[in-house]
């Protein structure tokens, strides 16, 4: 495993289960040629050639693997690499532009950058609105080259992290992607769906530059490649997430307009001023993640003598910011002080509403609100404009 090209395999049964869901969209006899960027060790490859038999395909990675036993016979092997500027006349060369009818794609998960390379094949794809995006990752750049590979009306099935789907920073790709291409579906993955790796991702399957059907199907899908229910949300509605776990939540509790927020109540939310490794290195007793309880409790603290750094008090609640299993996690503090992490928010609320707001945070509900909104793809992150939006209930 080269952790620096990101070789995180699909497993088999989220290949299959790609290839056969892309099968709903596609008739068989109308096919000739299919490709998969980052083929890697071709689980996706194989998955799609037992699919469609007739089909020859092009597969490209930097790293060509030599345990990829893809069909020699069905599969032209390039070597390239695709992060690089010349790999957009290298695609022209090999004369794959606007001419595959499927592509499948699991690509690397990486920072990048707003460079060249991605101005250039926005242009390309007409994303010209993505132009100042500020961060740019490189299953972007694999997503942009795979829609220009794609001949109008061909079907990708693409795998992207959990980021690209939730994060407020790319919801100008996700306008971009929906206004110019059919989302047909999209399937979120188990955390666990790559072995080595906890990373929330999903599938998406969409059809080159044909008119939006307006309706999306949204699934989730279990380690076993059990699908959930499908859920069906408006196309606009997608541009803020894309996430099944996100509108399951939003359509099971079918918020009313009016219900009071946190926003409403006059509340102050703040997140520590130092790290964890400030306070370490300062030798000085703090609250971090790792000391929330995994259930909602109150808990007693000595006053704190620390100076200079945020601290908390009787009446705060104190809530995971991000971490890999904690949000949800909360405490409200009984007595005594302690200085509070970076990865904490500290809420501060009028004591005539503190009960009914401790009440609703640690609620069931409250408890599956948070987990729905939280958003990232490794650490899951909640945002301070989306704690604000939380909902109380019983006001
Ligand atoms: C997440 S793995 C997926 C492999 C395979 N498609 C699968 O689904 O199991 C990403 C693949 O992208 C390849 N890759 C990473 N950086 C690349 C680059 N700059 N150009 C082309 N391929 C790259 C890696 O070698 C790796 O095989």
């Amino acid at each position: 495993m080269l952790n620096n090209l990101a070789q995180h395999y699909t497993h088999h049964i989220h290949a299959d289960l790609l290839v056969k869901q892309m099968g709903r969209y596609v008739e068989h006899t109308k096919l000739l040629s299919g490709i998969d960027l980052g083929a890697g060790k071709g689980v996706l490859l194989d998955a799609a050639l037992k699919k469609w038999e007739q089909i020859k395909f092009s597969g490209i990675d930097v790293d060509l693997d030599k345990n990829n036993h893809s069909d020699a016979n069905r599969v032209a092997f390039f070597s390239a690499d695709l992060l690089t500027d010349k790999s957009v006349d290298f695609l022209e060369h090999q004369k794959l532009i606007d001419c595959c009818d499927i592509a499948v794609c699991n690509p690397p998960f990486q920072s990048f950058q707003n460079n060249q390379l991605f101005r250039n094949l926005c242009k390309i794809n007409k994303f010209e609105a993505c132009y100042n995006m500020p961060v740019v990752t490189t299953d972007i750049i694999f997503l942009l080259h795979n829609l220009r590979l794609l001949k109008p009306g061909g079907l990708l099935g693409i795998i992207l992290p959990d980021g690209i789907l939730t994060g407020k920073r790319f919801q100008i790709l996700r306008k971009s992607l929906l206004e110019t291409h059919n989302i047909k579906e999209i399937i979120q993955l188990p955390d666990k769906a790559f072995s080595r790796i906890e990373v929330r991702t999903h599938m998406i399957i969409l059809q080159k530059s044909v008119l939006q059907s307006n309706k999306i199907e949204l699934r989730q899908v279990n380690n076993e490649g059990k699908l959930s229910k499908k859920l069906t949300i408006n196309d606009v509605q997608l541009e803020k997430r894309m996430d099944y776990s996100y509108w399951k939540w939003q359509l099971q509790q079918q918020i009313k307009k009016n219900t009071i927020k946190l926003s409403d109540l006059n509340v102050e939310v703040l997140r520590g001023s130092q790290t964890k490794y400030f306070f370490e290195q300062q030798n000085t007793p703090y609250f971090h993640t790792q000391h929330l309880p995994t259930s909602p409790k109150k808990i007693s603290f000595s006053i704190s003598k620390a100076s200079n750094v945020r601290k908390a008090k009787k009446g705060d609640i104190l809530m995971a910011r991000v971490g890999k299993r904690c949000l949800g996690r909360m405490t409200l503090v009984c007595n005594g002080s302690v200085p509070i992490t970076d990865c904490i928010y500290r809420i501060r609320v009028p004591q005539k509403h503190l009960n009914i707001i401790w009440k609703s945070l640690s609620s069931r509900l409250g408890q599956e609100w948070l987990k729905a909104n939280g958003h990232g793809s490794c650490a899951q992150v909640i945002s301070k404009s989306d704690l604000m939006d939380f909902p109380i209930q019983g006001f």
